[in-house]
């Protein structure tokens, strides 16, 4: 799928140049410009090629000149360029080649590379631009359509020692890759994705990667007392899961961190029903274990250092004569009693149960990730994840992580305040739906008591886990969101 070559003069069928605007060219540039007489600067000069932001240009080469065509991608100033620009310019460069039934290229890495933007990192970015900006969704059309071709061949063209640029270009790739499985999964319905068939999947990831793997059924998950999960199930006709992946990369089991997705498989409201237009879509409300899930798959692709405990409670929440209801008092794992205000407010008590299963296994910190609230779409749109910690130093490295992923979160305020209002209740410990005020605070603060003192950080995607209009590095619908910002998050450490 990748290589490196040292030489553009062999024939190439496309070849991809990256430009400036209004800046020195790359040493490739000006060699290719020579071999092709000139051409290339020629088309500068006639404004044809101005390296604006994200513009992609096509050639085509008279014949003898060693390559069928030419596409260059537009960089913009050299000194506004950062990995999330670099990605979207890449992205539009893929789409648009794929829409033009491409499947091999040529890159010449010096071209599209700077100082302050190593050839490693940009191979890395370029391949994982590629996976992201080409996936196509499944379908269930029974009329044929029309199917656009995944690239199967890339080579950067460098004269760097291809080593450590085919690991990036492996690291990029498997970014791409675990993204590309959140997406599916988010995609696909729950009458077929249900909980069952997430432990199925987990099942299968593990084996592929040699995870180890435990699909908790519903006895187990009755012996271990997780009420909480268990009541968002009550109204049920399919089991609830509760799914834990091991990716052990360190010697011993230490130093653990655990990643928590809320694996709602279909969100009805239950008694507390959504209204007939808040419903459809509901069926990406697993959107946080698809994100770990995800995670899970870059890691197994790329074994960084590093010990991952992944969990996931996994139920639909739906009606029935059995189903929960407001005014229920029910005991979650930790022990803690809830009275139940809002049968809606479902995907905290599966975390709850999920996160104490967690502080059993004895991990050192906490990521949960879950589409808990439409508050925080209201408050941040679909542009950025709301984001909670009792931990500082834990959130700034989550923070800067995502960042750099494009994947950026937004801190939202955690103290006493906002966390006396989930302790409110005349029957019980906990209420799980205190006030519409705030309401994504208190979802968090909601799940901050079950994660007590052990470092937490909590991702509410339920904004940005589905984009509305097809984007730089996907088609319209689920992102994948934190999927590369749980996986960088595991690299790094
Ligand atoms: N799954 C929803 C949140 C959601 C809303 C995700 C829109 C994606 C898009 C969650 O379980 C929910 O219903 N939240 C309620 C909380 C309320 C009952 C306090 C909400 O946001 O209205
Ligand atoms: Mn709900
Ligand atoms: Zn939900």
């Amino acid at each position: 799928m990748f290589t490196i070559h040292t030489s553009f003069m062999q024939e190439k069928e496309t070849l991809v140049v990256g430009v400036f605007n209004n800046e020195k060219q790359s040493e490739n540039y000006v060699k290719l410009n020579e071999h092709l007489e000139g051409t290339l600067d020629y088309y500068i000069e006639n404004g044809e090629l101005t390296g604006e932001y994200k513009r992609v240009e096509k050639i085509l080469p008279l014949k003898g000149s060693g390559v069928k065509r030419i596409y260059f991608v537009g960089l913009g100033k050299s000194s506004a360029l950062n990995k999330d620009r670099y990605r979207k310019a890449f992205g539009t460069l893929f789409k648009r080649m794929q829409q033009d039934r491409i499947s091999e290229v040529s890159i010449l890495l010096d071209s599209v590379s700077l100082p302050s933007l190593r050839e490693e990192e940009c191979a890395s970015l370029i391949a994982e631009s590629m996976g992201m900006a080409t996936y196509q969704l499944a379908h269930f059309k029974t009329t044929k359509q029309k199917e656009l071709p995944f690239f199967n061949r890339l080579s950067l063209i460098t004269d760097t020692a291809p080593d450590s640029l085919l690991y990036a270009l492996a690291t990029g790739y498997a970014l791409s890759k675990g993204v590309n499985t959140a997406r599916h999964l988010i995609h696909s319905p729950a009458n077929l994705l249900t909980s069952t068939a997430m432990g199925e999947f987990a099942r299968e990831l593990a084996l592929m990667h040699d995870f180890s793997v435990e699909i908790l059924e519903r006895e187990d998950i009755e012996r271990l007392g997780m009420g909480a999960l268990l009541a968002v199930n009550q109204g049920s006709s399919e089991p609830p899961a509760l799914i834990v992946i091991k990716y052990q990369g360190l010697e011993e089991w230490k130093d653990v961190t655990a990643f928590i997705g809320k694996g709602i498989t279909y969100d009805t409201g239950g008694y507390s029903i959504k209204s007939k237009a808040g419903m459809p879509g509901m069926k990406g409300d697993m959107g946080g274990a698809a994100a770990v899930l995800g995670a899970m798959e870059t890691i197994g692709r790329v074994k960084p250092e590093c010990n991952i405990l992944a969990v996931i409670p996994s139920t639909d929440n739906m009606i029935s004569g059995e189903a929960f209801k407001p005014d229920d008092v029910i005991t979650s794992m930790s022990g803690r009693t809830i009275e139940v205000l809002n049968t809606d407010a479902e995907g905290r008590l599966a975390l709850a149960d999920g996160i104490t299963y967690a502080k059993k296994q004895k991990v050192d910190r906490i990521i949960d990730v879950a589409t808990l609230t439409g508050g925080v779409v209201t408050a941040l749109g679909s542009w950025m994840t709301g984001a909670m910690t009792n931990d500082q130093m834990l959130y700034e490295k989550v923070q800067k992580m995502a960042q750099l992923m494009g994947e950026p979160v937004w801190q939202l305020p955690y103290n006493e305040d906002y966390r006396s209002q989930v302790k409110k209740s005349d029957v019980a410990d906990l209420n799980n739906s205190p006030t519409r005020k705030a309401h994504p605070i208190m979802a968090g603060a909601f799940i901050g008591e079950f994660a007590e003192d052990t470092p937490w950080v909590h991702l509410d995607i339920a904004g940005t886990s589905i984009a509305e209009s097809a984007y730089e590095l996907g088609p319209k619908g689920p992102t994948g969101v934190m999927v590369r910002t749980l996986a960088g998050f595991a690299m790094d450490s």
